[in-house]
């Protein structure tokens, strides 16, 4: 074991105190909290900006905007999916009584393969579901191509893809809606928060009117609409935050460098080529643990946790493997192989911007020296797995 401070997968990163009593001051004096106040509309003109998108809606969290981006579009009947990402994705879709299909992964891209969307398309679908997973984008010409040809909404869970551009332009803009996530462990965080990105002033307006209970005034209620509302605590926090959000990138960049330079000759570690002209926001650093890697993705992860480095696997398990989802047809992991192989091999690193490069070498030492048990006499009849710790009765 070793002694040094435990190093986490992530840290919020937060604003120096003092700087937030400004923004508590006005609101204690306004007593505005909530309802779209002014913090809250300068947020969405300040984000809106720094995105490179027109027209967003800012939420509670993603969850949230997925539900109601999904109430929006009136989207009912199939909605093609990925099994390889967070929970919520598919959750959204059950909330709004639609039946995922999960359709396989790309492997390098670990984003939904455009060629098992089309094979999955039956007369019941209405949309598709993709997910930029861990901010690398999808490919969203092929998945519009297929979009338009059998007249399917898209509707990306853009939660990993906050500031993320490819050949200069927004990666939000695509589909037609995204959702972003300002959880504490994202990016760009608000405590909780999220955001509905909308190609028009119309789409935004009546997504507006959904997460404030479906009222346009005082007396008209127009949808079932819900309370998704964020407040002007979180608001002024996203103000502040923005402000420092391009130093906690520069600085995730600079950990993603160095990561890439201690494992990129690894044996039996492979890592995600940086997207074809992206500017890149760096939130995870995810590595496979390939067969030839001495030791098993699960004994990484525990030698790891030994040495007081805490990795994630994550997406594992899969969606689809979760019990609402696994009795369904298109959840069979023969059907979804990539999916299944990489959630098999998958551990995120910590990457946040207060990780000092000692600390990147101290997880890429423990990945490069792996400890490799020789069988002894005693191990050899014992069935405890090198993947888990052993306890001293
Ligand atoms: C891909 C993905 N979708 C949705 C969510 C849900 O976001 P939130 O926690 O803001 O509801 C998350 C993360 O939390 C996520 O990683």
């Amino acid at each position: 074991m070793d002694n040094k401070s435990p190093i986490f997968v992530t840290q919020p990163d937060l604003p120096p105190l003092e700087e937030f009593m400004p923004y508590l001051q006005q609101i204690w004096d306004s007593k505005v909290l909530t309802n779209g106040g002014p913090f809250h509309k300068q947020l969405e003109a300040e984000l809106a900006e720094y995105l490179g998108v027109k027209y967003i809606s800012l939420f509670t969290n993603a969850t949230i905007a997925l539900v109601t981006a999904l109430q929006s579009l009136r989207i009912s009947g199939e909605v093609i999916t990925t099994p390889y990402s967070f929970v919520a994705t598919a959750h959204s879709l059950l909330w709004n009584g639609i039946k995922p299909v999960f359709v396989d992964i790309d492997p390098d891209t670990l984003n939904l393969d455009p060629a098992c969307i089309e094979a999955a398309i039956t007369p019941q679908t209405t949309a598709i579901m993709p997910v930029h997973c861990y901010g690398r984008p999808c490919d969203v010409e092929a998945i519009q191509r297929i979009a338009d040809n059998y007249n399917l909404r898209v509707i990306y869970d853009a939660a990993h893809a906050f500031g993320v551009k490819q050949h200069g332009q927004s990666v939000l803009q695509h589909g037609d809606l995204s959702i972003l996530s300002f959880h504490a462990t994202k990016v760009f965080n608000t405590f909780e928060g999220g955001a509905i990105i909308s190609p028009d002033a119309r789409t935004k307006q009546h997504i507006d009117h959904l997460k404030n209970f479906g009222f346009v005034n005082e007396v008209t209620v127009v949808a079932t609409g819900i309370n998704g509302k964020m407040s002007e605590l979180n608001a002024a926090l996203g103000l502040l935050q923005l402000q420092h959000v391009g130093k906690a990138i520069t600085r995730r960049k600079e950990i993603d460098a160095l990561y890439r330079s201690l494992l990129g000759e690894v044996k039996g570690i492979r890592l995600l080529a940086p997207a074809e002209d992206t500017e890149a926001n760096c939130s995870y650093f995810p590595i496979l643990v390939e067969a030839d890697y001495p030791v098993s993705r699960d004994a990484l992860y525990q030698q790891m946790k030994d040495a007081g480095i805490n990795g994630r696997r994550y997406f594992y398990p899969l969606i689809s493997d979760f019990p609402m989802y696994r009795g369904l047809p298109s959840a069979s992991p023969s059907q979804l192989p990539v999916a299944k192989s990489t959630s098999s091999k998958v551990i995120c690193l910590p990457i946040y911007p207060a990780l000092g490069d000692e600390d990147v070498v101290r997880v890429a030492d423990v990945i490069r020296n792996p400890q490799v048990l020789q069988p002894t006499a005693s191990s050899i009849t014992s069935t405890t797995s090198q993947a888990e710790p052993h306890h001293h009765a």
